[in-house]
C-alpha cells in the first residue's frame, strides 16, 4: 500500500479530523465531484437526468458507526420515506446502506429488524433489492452471517464483497450456493497484509478471477452480480470473456460512482449494459470522501486547487 494511500485512510480514521474537517469550505466545495449535495432532493434531480439516459441508479445516505441507537430509528424512517418518494416518482433507484449505520455496534437485533422493514417495503414498493455495503475487515464475516439470515427471510437483498480479502473466494463460493446477489469491489479500507493482497496486480488478478466465478453462476440464472469498479481493463476483459463464453449481455451489470468516468458509463449504458450510478448524500461525508480521495491520491490536488479558488 503506497504512502499517501495509507495517509489518506488514516485520516479517514481520525477522531479530530472526523469532526473538524467536514466544516472547512474548500473541502466541502471539493466533495462536489463526488456528489451532487446533502440533500436527498439533490440526489433525486440527479438520478432523474441519468434515467433520462438509460442509467439507473443506487442511493447511499452516508454514515457509518453511529453511537446511539436513536441515530439508527433515524435512518431508517429516512430510508423508509425515500422509498416512497422513488415510488411516487417511478425512478429505477435501488438503496445501499452500511450496516453500522443502522446500528451495528449497538445492537444486531435492532439493526436487523431495521434493515427487514427498509428490504420489505422496498420489496412492496419498487420489487427492487437493497444493498449491504462492506465495511472493514472487522465486520466481513458478521455481515456475511447477517446477509445469510435476512436472504432467508426475504429474496430482495444483496451483498458487496471485497476481492482484495483472501477470504473472498470461499465467501463467494458458499453465497452463490444460496442465490445471493453480489457486487463485487475491490475493497476500500486499510487492512493488515496478513488478510488482504498487498499489491494491486493481485487484488486486480484475484477480482477477474472472481468475476469469473460470478458470471459463471450469472449465465446459469443462479445470482445476480454487478462489477463495482471503475477499472477499464478490468472492465473490458470481463466483457470478452463473457462473448467467448456465450453470457447474455444482460447477465453482466456495471456500477461506478457518480463523478467518476462519466464518459465510461454513457458508454457502457449506450452500449446496452446495465450501467448502474451509485449517488451519495448526507452530512456525513467525510470517511467516505477520505477513501475516494485515497483510491486516487491525484484527487487531493483537486481539494488544494479548491483551497486556493
Ligand atoms: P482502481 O482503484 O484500480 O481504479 C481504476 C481507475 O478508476 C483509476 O485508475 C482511476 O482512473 C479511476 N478511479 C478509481 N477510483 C477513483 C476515485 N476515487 N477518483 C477518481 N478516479 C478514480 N468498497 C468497499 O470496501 N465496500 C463497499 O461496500 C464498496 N461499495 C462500492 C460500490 C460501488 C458501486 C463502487 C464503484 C465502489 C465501491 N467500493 C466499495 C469501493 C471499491 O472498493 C474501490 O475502492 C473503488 O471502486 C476503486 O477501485 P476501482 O475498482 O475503481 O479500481
Amino acid at each position: 500500500m503506497s504512502f499517501s494511500r495509507n495517509a489518506l485512510l488514516w485520516m479517514s480514521e481520525n477522531k479530530w479530523m472526523r469532526q473538524e474537517v467536514p466544516s472547512w469550505q474548500f473541502v466541502k466545495n471539493a466533495v462536489k465531484k463526488f456528489m451532487p449535495g446533502e440533500k436527498p432532493e439533490d440526489a433525486l434531480t440527479t438520478a432523474a437526468r441519468f434515467d433520462l439516459l438509460g442509467i439507473p441508479t443506487v442511493f447511499t445516505h452516508l454514515g457509518e458507526n453511529i453511537t446511539n441507537l436513536d441515530e439508527g430509528c433515524a435512518v431508517c424512517e429516512q430510508y423508509l420515506k425515500l422509498i416512497d418518494i422513488i415510488a411516487e416518482k417511478k425512478l429505477n433507484i435501488e438503496i445501499s446502506l452500511k450496516l453500522t449505520q443502522l446500528g451495528f455496534d449497538l445492537s444486531e437485533e435492532e439493526t436487523f429488524n431495521r434493515f427487514k422493514q427498509i428490504t420489505r417495503k422496498s420489496k412492496e414498493k419498487l420489487n427492487n433489492v437493497v444493498w449491504i455495503d462492506m465495511e472493514g475487515s472487522a465486520y466481513t464475516q458478521k455481515t456475511i452471517e447477517f446477509y445469510k439470515k435476512i436472504k432467508n427471510e426475504i429474496e430482495n437483498v444483496g451483498l458487496c464483497l471485497q476481492a482484495y480479502l483472501f477470504r473472498t473466494e470461499k465467501d463467494v463460493k458458499e453465497l452463490i450456493e444460496i442465490g445471493a446477489n453480489i457486487r463485487l469491489v475491490k475493497g476500500a479500507y486499510k487492512e493488515s497484509s496478513e488478510i488482504v493482497f498487498a499489491k494491486k496486480k493481485d487484488v486486480d488478478e484475484n477480482y477477474i478471477h472472481l468475476a469469473k466465478i460470478l458470471l459463471t453462476a450469472a449465465g446459469e440464472d443462479r445470482i445476480r452480480v454487478a462489477f463495482g469498479t471503475h477499472d477499464e481493463s478490468i472492465v473490458y476483459s470481463l466483457i470478452k470473456w463473457s462473448k467467448q463464453n456465450n453470457i447474455r449481455k444482460d447477465k453482466l451489470e456495471f456500477q461506478m460512482l457518480y463523478g467518476i468516468k462519466k464518459d465510461k458509463q454513457k458508454d457502457l449504458a449506450g452500449r446496452g449494459y446495465t450501467m448502474r450510478v451509485l449517488i451519495s448524500y448526507g452530512k456525513f461525508w467525510y470517511p467516505w470522501y477520505m477513501r475516494r480521495l485515497a483510491e486516487r491520491p491525484a484527487n487531493v490536488w483537486f481539494v488544494l486547487k479548491n483551497m486556493f479558488s
